[in-house]
């Protein structure tokens, strides 16, 4: 067996370990010293001939960064025009850079198009750290922190049984219905019942599309050249695109208002409360119209191609369905439906949401973080300044964490005492924190959005047996590009596991 040495046990060895702590200094020092000078450097980068950078392809970028990890290693630097943009694609790399030190990865790189012509920099996501997004944030705690979240579970319950229904009346719309679970529980928590939203949810949608392309590194030439945006005809259309944002945005905050100036019972809302609370928060008006549109913008698409991916799965993995179904019996038998209480229960279908989130992530190339101090990592230096970007798709991939990372493998969530472990996660929600603060984790909606999830999944799941319609098309990346695809990306059917009049009861109370 090993011994190690005692530590006191002889000159020699006292000697020796001075000897070597005084090399570790001298070599911390020389580490911090060149990055100091600039020489230490850069990670490494692809070779390309291009002027205007490494080329991305505009379908499943992920996929060519991913190539680049493989090749060159956790972290690779590319370059967009003159800008060096470093990205991430490896788990232990993740935790040290995003998570460990996250208070200096917490801003967000200048975003002319997308954060300051269309959004009028009111985007909280968009947003550099500082008063205002401190601001923001505070109010979106209030409503999202996890004790929040537990309220809005009456109202994702009915909703989920909902979709139940809709499943039995129109199972081919199943990707329709998942967006109209998520809209209705998202405006109903921004603006309250019956609110002017719901008539103006496509409008709202035509403006986000236009924000997921102004976002797009290298989109708009303003983001490499800063002064275009001082000239008066330059980026028209964007301006355009705010003032219907605004346009929209200070409509349905004013309806509120009118509504409680009216006296009008609109119940709880996450506008009503900023409106009550102006003082609280100290946010202007201007910053409450956007900070409750970016509610749905957040929170709407994102649910939903969460709960399509997990469905998805289910048809494409049926052995691993089953496993879960087997628990679902176990726990609940098919004479009561599942509900929120019995989620610490059925940790065979947490593993299975973990699991079709790692396989299919759905923000594959991440979003951008910028430095705010020279961050050293092994032997490379990222800069202050530089954008990162974790690269969800790649992370997912890793094999040291992810063993056969393309296997769909709800099994790797257990430790060896069957346990769900507490060791690894998967960054569906993203890294790090915005603000050293306790309202500080990344995705602010992730406690709403994992018990939409939960109870769908597990409601929809006990009802039915889902398969995959082999005759027709399958795009199991379907749901990742962050808005729903228009075109259904797979054809599920879905078989009862309950008799037809008992679920409708059930899913009617
Ligand atoms: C399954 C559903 C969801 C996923 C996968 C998701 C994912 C993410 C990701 C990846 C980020 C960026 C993280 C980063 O910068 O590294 C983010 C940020 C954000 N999410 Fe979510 N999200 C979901 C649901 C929601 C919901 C329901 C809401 C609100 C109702 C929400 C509100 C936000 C906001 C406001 C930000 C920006 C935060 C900031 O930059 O300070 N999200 N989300």
């Amino acid at each position: 067996m090993l011994q190690l040495p005692d530590l006191h046990s002889s000159d020699n060895t006292q000697l020796i370990l001075s000897v070597a702590a005084c090399l570790g200094v001298a070599g911390v020092i020389a580490r911090i010293y060149l990055a100091k000078s600039g020489a230490l450097p850069l990670p490494p980068s692809p070779s390309t001939w291009r002027l205007r950078g490494h080329f991305l392809p505009l379908e499943n970028p992920f996929l060519t960064i991913a190539g680049w990890v493989d090749e060159h290693g956790p972290l690779v630097t590319i370059r967009a025009g003159p800008e060096k943009i470093v990205i991430i694609g490896r788990y232990k790399a993740a935790v040290d850079i995003m998570e460990k030190q996250g208070a200096s990865v917490a801003d967000r790189p200048r975003m002319i198009a997308a954060g300051e012509i269309l959004f009028g920099g009111l985007s909280i996501g968009l947003t550099h750290a500082g008063d205002r997004l401190r601001r923001m944030r505070r109010a979106l705690h209030s409503h999202l922190n996890p004790k929040a979240a537990e309220a809005y579970q009456p109202l994702q319950m009915s909703l989920a049984k909902k979709m139940v229904l809709d499943l039995l009346d129109d199972p081919n719309n199943f990707h329709n219905h998942a967006s109209t679970f998520s809209a209705a529980m998202v405006l109903e928590i921004t603006y309250g019942k019956n609110s002017a939203a719901n008539t103006e949810v496509k409008e709202i949608c035509d403006f986000l599309e236009t924000r997921s392309i102004a976002i797009r590194p290298g989109a708009y030439l303003v983001d490499s050249i800063p002064w275009l945006r001082y000239l008066p005809w330059y980026g028209q259309e964007l301006k355009r695109e705010f003032e219907r944002g605004d346009r929209i945005y200070t409509g349905l905050m004013n309806h509120v208002k009118q509504q409680l100036q009216s006296k009008v019972d609109i119940g709880p809302s996450f506008a009503r409360y900023v409106l009550e609370n102006e003082h609280v928060h100290g946010l202007t008006e201007p910053e409450m119209a956007f900070l409750a549109g970016t509610f749905f913008g957040a929170g709407s698409d994102t649910t939903a191609a969460a709960m399509n991916t997990v469905l998805m799965a289910a048809a494409c993995f049926p052995e691993e369905q089953s496993k879960v179904q087997a628990e679902l019996n176990g726990v609940i038998g098919r004479r009561q439906a599942p509900t929120f209480v019995d989620q610490a229960s059925l940790p065979q279908l947490d593993a299975f949401i973990s699991e079709a989130l790692r396989w299919r992530p759905l923000s594959p190339n991440g979003f951008p973080h910028r430095a705010t101090k020279d961050m050293i990592w092994g032997n490379h230096c990222i800069p202050a300044g530089t954008t990162i970007f974790g690269n969800h798709w790649a992370i997912s991939r890793d094999p040291d964490v992810y063993p056969e990372p393309d296997a769909f493998k709800p099994q790797r969530w257990f430790n060896d005492q069957g346990r769900l472990r507490n060791d690894i996660n998967f960054f569906v929600y993203g890294f790090g924190r915005r603000q050293a603060s306790s309202f500080g984790s990344i995705c602010p909606g992730q406690y709403l959005a994992n018990k939409s999830l939960f109870i769908t999944s597990a409601l929809i799941l006990w009802a039915f047996q889902l398969n995959m319609d082999t005759t027709q098309p399958l795009d199991d990346m379907g749901f990742m590009s962050g808005v729903m695809p228009s075109e259904r990306p797979c054809t599920i059917t879905f078989k009862l596991r309950v008799p037809e009049t008992e679920l409708r009861r059930m899913m009617q109370r």
